[in-house]
């Protein structure tokens, strides 16, 4: 087994605007500061650049605002730059918008991925593929829904059930057929759902907390009974930065952090945590729970086997479910003006400020 630590010159990030991306942007660019990190997102609704502030001025970050499917602009970023890694993160990633809009996730997640691998393949295939590295990050829900019992493990068939996860499954195949055809060096990691500073208030756990700011319903799906496995954010980027730098290549790894909760549980949760904060009552916002239309083919249960990850690359959780939950709630009502911009969508002009688009 390879333990081989790689270096990079040049990390090209897709979708480093996100929510997940901007902390790997973040981590790469203050922990590898010889490293050109380059951050390629096409600013959906999901990008925003306020979130990466702090290091825009770094000496070694670059932003180029391009879209993954745009094969002639892609293509000059993969010139330019001259990536020897890429890590993928550019998708659509809410289950929800895939049910209204499915086209948009195979196009971006699956179209998109093929193009981004065909620029890696093109831009290596010359100088050879040692060293060279194009890492999938995807997600848990590529292997469908379990029963009340059992884990997802590397050897658990695809099984996808929504729009957004079989955009995924597709985007994860081609990685996989570019490893076995061409010899492209390829990882992938499947993760759990995460959570933590600067997630767009449509997922679950923002969605609460904002919804509880503002005393409205806090709606749960169906009767609330769905498991997910939660994640703090930045343990996901600590297993980035591990399976990027020593994942055996060729290799799929999972990554959760064994905090498998029903939904009610982590609402109800929220509600108390929130309360306690402010000095409510208990039982104040848990009024605020409404019991609303379940999804449609709303997967049971997630839960990730980790093992893999943990025993190869010594990769462990930091951040257990409690204090993680507790530091999202303050960062969010520490960053009103963050939830008041990208709820009112004030966010997008400080990007034409920064770059002068008019
Ligand atoms: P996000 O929606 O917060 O961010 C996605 C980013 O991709 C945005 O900055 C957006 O502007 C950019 N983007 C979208 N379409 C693009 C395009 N066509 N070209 C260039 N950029 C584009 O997503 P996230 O939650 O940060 O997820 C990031 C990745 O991690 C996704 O691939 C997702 O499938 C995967 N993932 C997410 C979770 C989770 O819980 N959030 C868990 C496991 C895996
Ligand atoms: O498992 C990893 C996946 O986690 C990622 O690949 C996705 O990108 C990410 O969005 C997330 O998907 P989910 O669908 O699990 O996350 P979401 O926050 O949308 O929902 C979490 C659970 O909460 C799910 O069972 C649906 C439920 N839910 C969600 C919302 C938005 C509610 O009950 N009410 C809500 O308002």
């Amino acid at each position: 087994m390879s333990m081989e630590l790689r270096k990079y010159k040049t990390i090209l990030v897709t979708g480093g605007a996100g929510f997940i991306g901007n902390h790997v942007v973040r981590h790469m660019v203050k922990k590898y500061p010889q490293t050109k990190v380059v951050n390629l997102d096409k600013l959906t609704y999901a990008g925003n650049l306020e979130n990466l502030r702090d290091i825009e001025n770094a000496e070694n970050y670059v932003f180029e605002k391009v879209c993954i499917t745009d094969v002639k602009e892609t293509a000059r970023v993969f010139q330019t730059h001259k990536p020897d890694v890429v890590i993928h993160l550019a998708a659509e990633s809410h289950v929800d918008r895939s049910i209204v809009s499915p086209l948009e996730f195979v196009e971006t997640n699956t179209v998109g991925t093929a193009n981004l691998l065909n620029q890696a393949k093109n831009l290596w295939i010359a100088e050879g593929f040692a060293g060279k590295l194009f890492y999938q990050v995807s997600t848990d829900e590529v292997y469908g829904s379990l029963g009340p019992s059992g884990y997802f493990n590397e050897e658990t068939k695809y099984d996808p059930r929504s729009p957004y996860s079989a955009s995924k499954a597709a985007a994860d195949h081609l990685v996989m057929a570019y490893y076995h055809t061409f010899g492209l060096p390829v990882v992938i990691t499947n993760c759990s759902n995460n959570y933590g500073p600067y997630q767009f208030p449509e997922k679950l756990i923002p969605l609460i907390i904002n919804n509880i700011r503002h005393g409205r319903p806090l709606p749960v799906y169906g009767d609330g009974s769905n498991v997910r496995d939660w994640l703090y954010v930045t343990d996901h980027v600590t297993a980035i930065d591990l399976a990027a730098h020593q994942g055996r290549i060729g290799e799929t790894y999972n990554v959760g952090g064994h905090n498998e909760h029903r939904n009610l549980t982590i609402v109800q949760t929220l509600c108390d945590l929130v309360d306690g904060k402010l000095g409510n009552t208990q039982g104040t916002s848990r009024n605020l729970i409404t019991f609303v239309r379940d999804r449609p083919g709303h997967d049971q249960r997630y839960a990730i086997d980790a093992d893999k990850i943990k025993s190869e690359l010594g990769w462990t959780p930091a951040i257990n479910l409690k204090e993680g939950l507790s530091l999202t709630v303050d960062w969010y009502f520490d960053n009103d003006r963050w939830l008041e911009n990208v709820t009112s969508g004030a966010y997008k002009e400080y990007y034409e400020k920064m770059y002068k688009v008019t």
